[in-house]
């Protein structure tokens, strides 16, 4: 991340001060540095991703990975688009399925599939569940990064993705954002920010919207619940959650709206709490009419089991 380890050295020290508390004089003085090489250091750490910054005089460092209304555009002005929607695969958790994202991403590539979205959950995270550990290939936040950035699959087109709660996990205890590190190293992996992110696509509207909280007595419920708190006139074409491990799909006024499961065998934990772990994706064609209007939206579930898929691609 820095090519100084020095200065590393000294940015690990400022952000070790900021969290237990030590004001920006106090910090300034213990380094023995001037006010603006700290300010200076803090602004690099913020973006960079570190969950620390410097606003007038003072140091914040924030419990939840910041949010903005900006909406991520990509032109597009063929008639028809296809993409793929994937959601939770807890990337270095024992119990990922990459195999599954293999046979996706060789299947997108061979349907002209050049967007896939993901609603988060992308790395399975590090909880303050002791036990958690068992369940992780890879424990520490640059083995989960490693991880991701060498074995999630490439394609010719990118994938877009917001983080979920597994993944907020890295930004309380590491104080980075897991997802923008590993999007940073991969030019075709899109990071659109945290829990939720409006994209259009042409004249398609896009929500993707990851979610928190326990499983609800009906698998539709919080879907339905979300889709109520958007006014009218925001709602999107297609809504495209995560979280829940269970894929669903409804259509309410003009939104198509898609709960998308996750691609994760159950782990123990989930097993002894008796939560759902649905395996599937959809596909999805849109037709789009001579004005780049949308008049056909058409989703297709394509589900998994728990045996292994035959790999055909090395990475
Ligand atoms: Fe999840």
């Amino acid at each position: 991340m820095y090519q100084d380890e020095k200065i590393k050295q000294i940015c690990d020290k400022i952000y070790y001060m900021a969290k237990k508390k030590k004001s920006f004089v106090q910090i300034c003085k213990d380094l023995e540095l001037k006010d603006y090489e700290v300010a200076g250091l803090i602004t690099m750490m913020h973006q960079q991703g570190y969950n620390i910054e410097y606003v007038n005089g003072e140091i914040i460092v924030m419990k939840t990975p910041p949010k903005h209304n900006d909406v991520y555009e990509l032109p597009y002005n063929l008639e028809h688009l296809k993409l793929l929607l994937i959601s939770d695969t807890h990337l270095a958790s024992k119990y990922d399925r990459l195999d599954i994202l293999k046979y996706l991403y060789d299947k997108a590539e061979k349907n002209g599939v050049k967007h896939i979205l993901h609603s988060g959950d992308f790395t399975d995270g590090r909880s303050n569940r002791p036990e958690q550990v068992y369940e992780l290939r890879e424990p520490s936040y640059e083995g989960q990064v490693e991880y991701c950035v060498e074995k999630y699959p490439t394609f010719s087109g990118k994938t877009y993705v917001i983080q979920g709660n597994h993944d907020d996990w890295w930004y309380k205890s590491a104080g980075s954002e897991i997802v923008k590190s590993i999007a940073q190293q991969r030019d075709d992996i899109e990071y659109l920010g945290a829990d939720v992110a409006d994209m259009k696509i042409g004249n398609l509207k896009i929500r993707l919207f990851h979610g928190s909280g326990g499983s609800a007595y009906a698998k539709s419920y919080k879907l339905q619940k979300y889709l109520d708190s958007i006014p009218l006139a925001e709602r999107p074409d297609i809504l495209q959650t995560g979280h829940i491990h269970q894929s669903f799909y409804m259509k309410q006024d003009n939104t198509h709206c898609f709960q998308t499961s996750c691609l994760e065998d159950q782990t123990p934990y989930c097993r002894g709490k008796g939560l759902a772990n649905d395996k599937s994706c959809w596909w999805v064609d849109v037709d789009f009419d001579d004005k780049g209007n949308i008049y056909n939206i058409s989703p297709e579930l394509e589900t998994f089991g728990d045996k292994k898929m035959s790999l055909r691609r090395k990475k």
